[in-house]
């Protein structure tokens, strides 16, 4: 067994892979247990602080869900509501939210922020997304996998399609490196992740795990062969407006769509999607987007997103038991 009673996760690179693996398979026990309604409250009595200096549904909502069933009470904070970055430091609001709450969520811009949070506030804090790591993510995705896979991860290969050089590209770069698996990244050079801080860590990890990493310009190159195709907006929380146009032009050959599923020549290949995605123009900004650009959609095409293949929302729904297993791990009774 695994103990990581007090542990923070902040990304994924601080995991073992048997660390990982174990937090896997709590999140599917969990979920069988919610199933079968004979979950068991393991946060009674637990106040938990949870700060988005950006946007959230799925990872803000998974929190809020999973720390009630677990017994839990959350304070939700928005970047209006709290001193923190306007009127007060990290260090010095870590140092007040650890003396009243036993665990702390934050998602924003700066890793360095949920670091430093986590190294003064003395309860463990969980990284709800930075622009450099999306580790909740992953946990949901991997269980999501496995769930539509009948291999073990380790023999399981993915193509993340997209801005490569984002927190999903890191984080999925990592993970798959982490746990053994073919991992290709396919992406325009220039998005490619930053060698030093990922590809080298994520290649490290691969020599140990047998993992095999492709980073490749080349979509037919890359997508040959896999069991799950995967893409994220080209456009992040946080990026300027401006960069849309550039994105638009380099991105656009990388798009998920049935050229893109045929040339995996695997018929049963899977789409998956951390989401939100922009696949119609069913939003205030992707009407915006597509008058401009004049697409119909961006990274996935309607098509591809509706079709059976697409596992998006069982990865949405993976979101809440994950998460509630990242919080019964590390402060659970
Ligand atoms: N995938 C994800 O993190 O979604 P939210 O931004 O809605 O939390
Ligand atoms: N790369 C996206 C992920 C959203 C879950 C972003 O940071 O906006």
């Amino acid at each position: 067994a695994f103990n990581l009673r007090n542990r923070s996760f902040l990304k994924e690179l601080d995991f073992t892979p048997e660390e990982f693996r174990f937090l896997i398979k709590l999140s599917a026990g969990l979920k069988a247990a919610k199933y079968a309604g004979n979950e068991v409250p393991r946060l009674a009595g637990r106040n938990i602080a949870l700060i988005f200096e950006k946007t959230s549904t799925r990872t803000r909502c998974a929190f809020e869900v999973g720390a009630h069933d677990q017994g839990a009470h959350v304070t939700y904070l928005d970047p209006s509501g709290s001193q923190m970055v306007h009127k007060e430091s990290v260090k010095d609001t870590a140092r007040v939210l650890g003396r009243m709450f036993d665990g702390i969520e934050y998602r924003g811009s700066r890793q360095a922020y949920v670091e430093e949070l986590a190294a003064y506030s003395g309860v463990p804090v969980w990284n709800g997304l930075t622009d450099e790591w999306h580790p909740t993510q992953m946990l949901a995705d991997m269980l999501t996998i496995q769930e539509h896979s009948d291999k073990p991860l380790h023999e399981v290969s993915y193509a993340y399609l997209g801005d490569a050089r984002n927190n999903m590209g890191h984080s999925l770069l990592v993970t798959g490196a982490m746990l053994g698996m073919d991992v290709r990244m396919v992406a325009p050079a220039d998005l490619w992740p930053d060698e030093a801080a990922v590809v080298g860590p994520a290649r490290d990890l691969a020599r140990k795990t047998g993992a095999t990493i492709t980073i490749t310009e080349d979509v037919a190159e890359g997508v040959k062969g896999v069991d799950f195709l995967y893409t994220d907006v080209w456009v992040s929380m946080g990026e300027p407006r401006e960069v849309w146009d550039e994105r638009v032009e380099l991105l656009m050959p990388y798009q998920v769509n049935a050229e893109a599923i045929r040339a995996t020549g695997n018929p049963g290949v899977k789409f998956m999607h951390c989401l939100p995605a922009f696949h119609n123009r069913e939003t205030k900004v992707g009407e915006e987007l597509f008058a401009k650009t004049g697409h119909d959609a961006l990274e996935v095409t309607e098509g591809v997103f509706e079709s059976p293949r697409s596992i998006v929302f069982d990865q949405a729904e993976n979101r809440l038991h994950t998460i509630k297993a990242i919080m019964v791990a590390t402060l659970g009774d």
